[in-house]
């Protein structure tokens, strides 16, 4: 939440005590030249031992609350018809208002079944924008993902407040092009992760309903940060400022057929969940579950984590809970404009954004510049940052990279984790890094799996770039 001082500031101020605390260090600059070698450059492949702060990602790696952890003493291991099952099962009837749902895994094990369940070779899934694992499992199943997104959507400077919106001009020149027949659903992704964590619009989303609704194609929400759009319609959208977040949940699931998530991000838990109150759907995906993530009242997940979740679904539209990465990320934002680091604005919903084709105008895209800034600001600072381009994107069928459209270094705040303390270090060591940028050099890979590349890829630096860096940054502050 975000609170007015008397001097005219607003803070983002939290709405929690700290209990329980996780001990972090700050290792020397040696160890992190040293460190991120070990690790091929790839920030995946760090160990926490070498991390100051963890800003990889929000998934998983959210603060519980004392009620989850309370919940998660109390579940029940029966393998089939497990009470926590039926706990959750109410949490998704009375938040969400689904009647059906099914635990899985973690959200990719959603989007596996959604592939077999709705996509025939040949389909075309229309999309706001895709994401890596959402791509991998729909082009497996021989789909091909077309993203729809707003002219805007790809301008990393910009005041659009719902860069997330479907093209609606695209969305009926699709159905036009390869027919609905040929349109296996369209799937709105709250807040694009790939471009930023841009929300949509309730507004965009109801005219998205209306044009399917037409056509009978199914609409799909991934709802992994479900709660930070809300917040954000609450923010951004006029009619929406005097609604509860917990009202715009319910308003924007009445929108979709099924809807998913991993609930390793707005839930602060680890697990997934696929929901619907299409009885047919819901039959479609129950025949899968056993063979592929386990029987229907666990379905991969560890019971705690079911309960972690029941509770975490309830708690994450309260006003404190949904708001209080938004917020953060707003103030961190902020703080790298203020400083003239180029960010991606308007702040999102799960990270700050740097822009690397503008911080490392020096690098070529084959060259990686997001992988690089990734490296490069680990060794200013040990923050562990992602890399999110064209590592993150893979190979067309002659072996050439395809040059992804963005370029961005994301820095994710997990939920209730860090300090505006932080946020201050986070963008101190960044703009230092911004007026060294010359110093960054590009990255080629070593080693390089073929599906989904960035989680263990291995590269190497061109060139010594990383010591002249530290040289530079050891001049100014030593080894810490
Ligand atoms: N959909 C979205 C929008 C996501 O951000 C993610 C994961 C998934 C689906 C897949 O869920 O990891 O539980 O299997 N995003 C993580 C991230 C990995 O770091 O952004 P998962």
């Amino acid at each position: 939440m975000n609170v007015k001082l008397s001097d005219g500031r607003i803070i983002p101020i939290d709405m929690h005590k700290v209990r329980v605390v996780q001990q972090t260090t700050l290792p020397p600059l040696s160890r992190r030249v040293e460190a991120i070698a070990e690790a091929g450059y790839n920030t995946f492949l760090l160990r926490t031992r070498d991390i100051f702060l963890d800003m990889l990602t929000d998934s998983g790696t959210n603060a519980m609350s004392d009620h989850q952890l309370a919940a998660m003493m109390i579940s029940d291991d029966a393998y089939a018809g497990g009470e926590s099952y039926y706990r959750l099962q109410q949490a998704v009837k009375d938040v969400l208002g689904f009647e059906y749902c099914l635990p899985v895994h973690q959200g990719r094990a959603c989007e596996h079944l959604l592939a077999r369940v709705f996509i025939k070779p040949g389909d075309v899934q229309l999309m706001n924008y895709h994401f890596t694992t959402t791509k991998a499992h729909f082009e497996m199943q021989g789909g091909k993902v077309v993203e729809i997104y707003c002219d805007d959507a790809l301008q990393t400077a910009s005041d659009n407040p719902f860069k997330g919106n479907l093209d609606l001009d695209k969305f009926r020149a699709s159905i036009a092009e390869y027919g609905a027949d040929r349109i296996s659903f369209v799937r709105m992704e709250a807040t694009t992760n790939l471009i930023g964590g841009q929300p949509f619009s309730m507004a965009n989303l109801k005219a998205v309903r209306e044009i399917a609704q037409k056509h009978n194609i199914p609409v799909i929400i991934d709802c992994s940060l479900i709660s930070e759009n809300a917040y954000m319609i609450k923010q951004r959208e006029a009619e929406y400022a005097d609604w509860s977040v917990a009202d715009i949940v319910r308003e924007m699931m009445a929108q979709a057929d099924v809807i998913y998530m991993s609930g390793r991000k707005s839930t602060c838990a680890r697990g997934g969940l696929l929901a619907t109150n299409n009885p047919e759907y819901h039959r479609q995906f129950s025949e899968w579950l056993p063979v592929f993530e386990g029987f229907l009242t666990y379905g991969g997940m560890s019971s705690k984590e079911i309960e972690a979740m029941a509770v975490g679904l309830r708690e994450m539209t309260d006003l404190e809970a949904a708001s209080a990465s938004v917020d953060l990320i707003a103030y961190l934002v902020d703080l790298m404009v203020k400083r003239g680091v180029p960010a991606v604005t308007p702040p999102g919903g799960l990270a700050g954004h740097v822009d690397a084709m503008k911080f490392c105008s020096h690098i070529p895209q084959t060259q990686y510049p997001a992988g690089a800034l990734a490296a490069a600001f680990y060794i200013v600072s040990a923050v562990r940052g992602m890399e999110r381009g064209t590592i993150s994107s893979e190979r067309d069928e002659h072996g050439q990279d395809i040059l992804s459209d963005l370029e961005l270094l994301r820095l994710a705040v997990p939920r209730r984790v860090y300090s505006m303390a932080h946020m201050e270090y986070v963008v101190d060591r960044l703009s230092w890094l911004y007026a060294h940028r010359d110093l960054i050099g590009g990255l080629e890979f070593v080693q390089e799996p073929p599906a989904l590349r960035f989680f263990i890829g291995r590269l190497a630096p061109i060139g010594d770039w990383p010591q002249k860096l530290a040289e530079a940054y050891r001049a100014d502050f030593g080894e810490v």
